[in-house]
């Protein structure tokens, strides 16, 4: 889709037709697309029958429409699965975290957020039909917990070269949250370059809770997450890899009745995430999964547990 043809070279519109156009403030095909032929027939001189065809020009070339859901089916088939190593949480995710999606993971202190995002950055490495991708990671640590020493465990329990693995992980510290969202438009260069799965923001949260932390800084803080998760969502689409975010969960000690915690980022990480996890302690060494939201498997819950070996089954 690219909105940065001239007007001008719109089928049927000549520079005349095209100087009417800009004039009226349609200076874009997006707006075209939008507009109906009555409109553009009443601002302009242009007549109705020719403002349907360069309407009709505009939405082709913005290839706007419907496709049929066979067509949607087929886009799917390029999507691709990281396993947790969990067959329980694969399982209930419905095989694994997806390319071209957000997958988020909340949950409270210790409850193994960073421990899954460890664990996607060797996994992804490993080969199609082992639960990986044979491809690398994008890293950005906002929250400077990365831990070489803990993915190379990780790896060595895995049989897999710990140093290989971890020369396949890019890894950048975000120091604020307009660092962090730099980041994230930098990453476009490594995808670009390298064989990159995918693309761990660890947490997501974290610097902007830092950086707007006044009651009217609300709504920038809110309006900033939204354009990071866009850009992050426009990297999985074009780049086909897989976005894992974490989310540090507020405790509301108001709430009376149930779950006292809700996720940061509020209804927008609700929309903008495909998948949605919850992780919390469960009795004894036991941590529960729960599938929170997803487009197309029932909640539910898993059990699992952390040991050297990364994320197991409990
Ligand atoms: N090598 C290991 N073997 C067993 N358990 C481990 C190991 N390393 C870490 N853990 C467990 O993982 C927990 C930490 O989980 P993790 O760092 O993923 O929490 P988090 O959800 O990211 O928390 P935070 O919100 O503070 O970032 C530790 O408390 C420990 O129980
Ligand atoms: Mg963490």
């Amino acid at each position: 889709m690219s909105d940065e043809i001239d007007l001008k070279d719109l089928p049927g519109v000549g520079e005349k037709t095209a100087e009417k156009l800009k004039d009226e403030g349609y200076k874009d095909l997006m707006s075209i697309a939008a507009a109906s032929s009555g409109e553009i027939s009443g601002k302009t001189s242009i007549g109705e029958s020719t403002a349907k065809k360069i309407i009709g020009a505009a939405r082709n070339e913005l290839e706007m429409g419907f496709d049929t859901a066979s067509k949607v089916y087929e886009e799917k088939d390029d999507i691709t699965q990281i396993s947790t190593n969990s067959d329980k949480i694969d399982e209930l995710i419905g095989g694994g975290i997806e390319t071209q999606t957000i997958s988020e993971v909340y949950g409270g202190y210790g409850s193994g957020k960073s421990q899954m995002a460890f664990q996607l950055s060797v996994n992804v490495q490993k080969e199609e039909g082992e639960g990986g991708l044979g491809k690398g990671c994008v890293f950005i640590d906002t929250e400077n917990t990365f831990s070489p020493e803990r993915v190379k465990e990780i790896a060595e329990n895995h049989d897999m070269d710990p140093d290989e693995v971890l020369d396949n992980i890019y890894v950048a510290r975000a120091y604020n949250s307009d660092h962090q969202m730099v980041l994230a438009n930098e990453a476009d260069e490594i995808l670009e370059e390298q064989e990159i799965g995918l693309v761990v923001v660890d947490s997501l949260t974290g610097q902007f809770r830092a950086d707007y932390t006044g009651r009217g800084d609300l709504a920038e803080r809110q309006q900033k997450l939204n354009r990071h998760l866009h850009d992050l969502q426009r990297l999985a689409e074009v780049h086909n890899v897989a976005v894992f975010i974490s989310n540090q969960v507020m405790s509301k000690p108001d709430v009376m009745f149930g779950d006292p915690t809700e996720a940061i980022g509020g209804h927008i990480l609700h929309h903008a995430a495909a998948f949605r996890m919850y992780l919390r302690k469960g009795k004894g060494d036991t941590r529960i999964c729960k599938l929170v939201d997803s487009p197309y498997k029932p909640e539910g819950e898993a059990p699992f547990k952390i040991t050297e070996e990364g994320i197991v089954d409990k």
